[in-house]
């Protein structure tokens, strides 16, 4: 029997060619080399705002990027942190998306967005769907890096599929998804698009550490935390990796924070040198130098599927052609 695929598999999502969104990976792991890569292949790539930086960084970002696609990509901004010039910088530049997270994502930021022809979409603002956002993204706990929600992908999503009901605004799933059976899981829990994480993490653009992809490859185990980066982020948790390192020191007492902690490194971020100390929230980056192996991992609990680095354009493909695969493999026999 001939299976009918769904039609966000077929034509994408927000103007996409596919509904694979690559998450933006702070601070300077999402660059321009990710995010092109993925455009180039039909899928949403998002950079990651620079959070110290002026916004000269933030357009040389943009430009870079620009210089290696002409497709459309998008950009993540944390709303926790002071972000008024970002968006504004965004909102000239024109960037096709702007993805915000950790904060409510205001009906007037919205308003302004469309006006300059860019669509916004929050990463778990449930509080979102009224304020006529164009995507939500819904973040389970099984997701890498900093997780704002307590609850499962599973039983999380379809009640947010619920809740935005018969609006236009595509769900997302991002949480736990590494492959194609994943994606197929999310689209039948009622997502239209999916976004990875951990998955582009691992990837040869990537400005991940060497080390620290190699990690990901060699441990399949991580843990929901809040001992990386509690002085300058406070109350915001965190999956990583369970390396060596964080199980050592996964009960630091809670006055504990990386303010009056040794220096373990250097890396370079937007452009600027930094000093890393002991449980800093800073993952290492390809410039980091010093003890990266005690440094914050951050990975989701899909972790233990990746078993290679691949260019990230392939894991787009692997996905969509995955999924199609596999909906007409498993529910072509019904
Ligand atoms: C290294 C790393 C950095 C991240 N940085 C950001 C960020 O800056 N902004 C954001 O909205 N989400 C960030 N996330 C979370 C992702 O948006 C997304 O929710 C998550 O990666 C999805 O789960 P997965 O990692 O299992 O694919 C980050 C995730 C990782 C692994």
């Amino acid at each position: 029997m001939h299976v009918k695929l769904p039609s966000c598999l077929l034509n994408g999502i927000l103007g996409f060619e596919y509904g694979i969104v690559q998450a933006p990976l702070g601070p300077d792991i999402s660059g321009p080399e990710l995010v092109a890569a993925v455009a180039n292949t039909g899928g949403l790539g998002l950079l990651r705002a620079p959070e110290w930086a002026s916004t000269e960084n933030l357009k040389e970002l943009i430009r870079k990027t620009r210089s290696l696609t002409d497709k459309p990509f998008g950009i993540g901004v944390i709303l926790a942190f002071p972000h008024e010039e970002q968006v504004k910088a965004i909102l000239d530049e024109k960037v096709a998306v702007l993805q915000v997270y950790w904060g409510e994502c205001p009906r007037d930021l919205v308003v302004e967005a469309h006006r300059a022809g860019v669509k916004v979409v929050p990463q778990d603002a449930k509080k979102a769907i009224d304020v006529e956002v164009d995507a939500i993204i819904v973040q389970g706990r099984e997701a890498g890096g900093h997780v704002i929600g307590q609850e499962a992908l599973f039983p999380l999503l379809p009640r947010v599929v619920d809740l935005v009901g018969d609006r236009d605004i595509p769900v997302i799933a991002a949480g736990g998804i590494v492959d194609a059976r994943g994606y197929v899981a999310a689209l039948a829990l009622g997502a239209k698009g999916v976004c990875l994480g951990t998955r582009f993490l691992a990837t040869e653009e990537s400005y991940a550490h060497p080390i620290y992809k190699k990690k990901m490859i060699e441990f399949d185990r991580t843990e929901y935390t809040d001992i990386f980066g509690r002085a300058r982020w406070p109350n915001a948790p965190q999956r990583v990796l369970q390396t060596p390192f964080f199980n050592e020191w996964k009960s630091l007492p809670a006055h504990e924070n990386e303010a009056n902690q040794p220096v373990i490194g250097k890396s370079t971020i937007d452009g600027k040198e930094r000093e890393i100390r002991r449980f800093a929230g800073t993952a290492p980056n390809m410039t980091t130098t010093g003890d990266i192996e005690s440094m914050v991992m951050y990975a989701g609990e899909g972790v233990g599927l990746i078993k290679e680095i691949l260019p990230a354009g392939e894991v787009v493909k692997r996905l969509v052609e995955g999924a199609q695969l596999l909906i007409q493999q498993k529910f072509g026999e019904i």
